[in-house]
């Protein structure tokens, strides 16, 4: 048998070679009818593109959708991306597929590398921990209310804080991101934990320190999901998982008194019917200790993060657009003129603000691609096939700036969202929330009333 094997060896390696060159043909995207892309290589896909100097996943997919249009694939790895670059197909993708691509990919090895070790959350699970975990953070929003007077009162505590900050600095520079991300973590403490922290308060600082650190990795394009190999030296994802687990700890501090004093008949914000939950079924594992960590860390960094870098974004717009900024001012006086606070009611008088908001939206939004959809079944799209196992991204940030959709894209214009009657419209080319009736979230609502009440006097 080995005299066998050494005689025909070179026979043998030309087949070999021959079977490995056949599988990689006939895996490339273009023979299985996906949507175009660049070219990949054996093993690493288009991977090496992201490996460049200077080169992001910002540069990047805009500058594969100007090169192949609606819809593109990127290899990551062996993994098919699909990057959609078109609003309708997004909303054919999403919203009438969303039975089939509304679930988050687990199979990723950094993502199952953080169920492990930190818990999946809301934002990366599926089935039946996603629906529960989903329903009491949409509850605790809802109770307290974004929209409701409670929930207006804590934002309205938050800006009169936030002013007095900036009255006693006055005319000297400061960086404004911390203290907008201390008073946005404020709303959100009050959803999860019923109450704020001082924004003098260490622990406090130091758990938003930490929460910022834990956002910063883009999970899916970390080449151990692809390269075993890498996983021995490369431990890009270990300072992610460890900020994750120092936020988690962080957390689990702050959770002690609140099981203490837990009282089921007076259920009082998100920790209280997460443990509410827990109690009622033991069988619900995913309200054990370690994932209900994580689902509050996402309630921080999906809502607190977004809000303080749009806010920052919205001041940084009016701070360069002087005209649009009298005008915004001038409408508030009008409305508030009294010198009260705002509230969510008058959202509807506030057209030229609230116009000035949905703009920001469209030229920075803050999830610019969204967040991963896993593709549970073959389906067609725009002619192409989407697999089964791929993971498709929104790609909001060219729907953002898409011709077609807006008229010079690239200019800062609120005005483009008033209808003929002089009221806003067409809120739904806005999708800076992404779409779909799963994984749609409430934000809507509840950043509209934030960066509404940002402008109160
Ligand atoms: C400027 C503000 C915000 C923007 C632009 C934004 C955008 C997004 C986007 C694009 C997604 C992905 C949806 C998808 O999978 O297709 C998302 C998910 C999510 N957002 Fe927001 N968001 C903002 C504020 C908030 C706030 C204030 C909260 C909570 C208080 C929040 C909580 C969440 C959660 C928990 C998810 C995951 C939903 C899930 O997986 O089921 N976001 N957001």
């Amino acid at each position: 048998m080995v005299d066998y094997l050494l005689e025909n060896s070179t026979t043998i390696l030309i087949f070999v070679a021959t079977a490995l060159l056949g599988w990689y043909i006939f895996s490339l995207p273009g023979m299985r009818n996906m949507p175009p892309g660049p070219f990949p290589l054996p093993v690493v896909g288009n991977f090496l593109m992201l490996a460049q100097p200077g080169v992001t996943l910002l540069t990047l997919f805009p500058a594969l959708a100007a090169k192949y249009g609606k819809i593109f694939t990127f290899l990551a790895g062996n993994k098919p991306v699909i990057l959609i670059n078109d609003v309708t197909l997004v909303k054919e993708a999403f919203v009438k597929r969303g039975d089939i691509t509304s679930n988050r990919p687990q199979h990723y090895y950094v993502i199952q590398k953080i169920a492990d070790q930190v818990g999946l959350g809301v934002t990366l699970s599926n089935g039946q921990p996603w629906k529960d975990l989903r329903r009491v953070s949409i509850t605790a929003m809802r109770d307290l209310g974004a929209g409701r007077r409670s929930m207006e009162g804590n934002i309205q505590e938050e800006v009169t804080e936030v002013l007095k900050v900036i009255e006693k600095v006055k005319d000297s520079p400061f960086d404004l991101k911390p203290l907008l991300m201390m008073a946005t973590s404020n709303v959100i403490s009050t959803i999860v934990f019923g109450s704020r922290f001082e924004f003098e308060d260490t622990k406090f600082q130091l758990l938003l320190q930490q929460l910022s650190q834990a956002t910063s990795v883009n999970a899916l394009f970390l080449p151990s999901n692809f390269l075993p190999l890498v996983r021995y030296f490369s431990k890009e994802e270990d300072h992610f998982i460890t900020s994750l687990k120092t936020t988690s700890k962080h957390i689990k501090e702050l959770l002690a008194d609140h099981e203490e004093s837990f009282d089921p008949h007076n259920i009082r914000d998100f920790v209280d019917l997460a443990l509410q939950m827990r109690r009622s079924d033991p069988k619900r594992r995913h309200f054990e200790d370690l994932n209900m960590r994580r689902a509050i860390v996402d309630m921080f960094n999906a809502g607190s993060e977004t809000t303080a870098t749009t806010l920052q974004w919205l001041l940084f717009y009016m701070a360069n657009n002087p005209d649009i900024q009298a005008r915004c001012q001038a409408e508030i006086d009008e409305v508030l003129g009294d010198g009260r606070k705002v509230t969510y009611s008058d959202r509807d008088k506030l057209k030229y603000t609230e116009a000035c908001v949905l703009e920001v939206l469209r030229v920075r939004p803050v999830a610019p691609f969204g967040f991963p959809r896993y593709v549970e079944e073959d389906f067609k799209l725009h002619g192409y096939t989407i697999p089964k196992g791929s993971v498709c991204f929104a790609n909001i940030l060219a729907i953002n700036n898409d011709p077609e959709l807006f008229s010079k894209p690239e200019k800062f214009d609120p005005t483009r969202w008033f209808g003929d009657n002089g009221e806003v419209t067409g809120r739904d080319r806005s999708i800076s929330f992404s779409m779909g009736q799963y994984r749609y979230w409430q934000d809507g609502l509840s950043i509209k009333t934030t960066l509404s009440i940002k402008f109160a006097k």
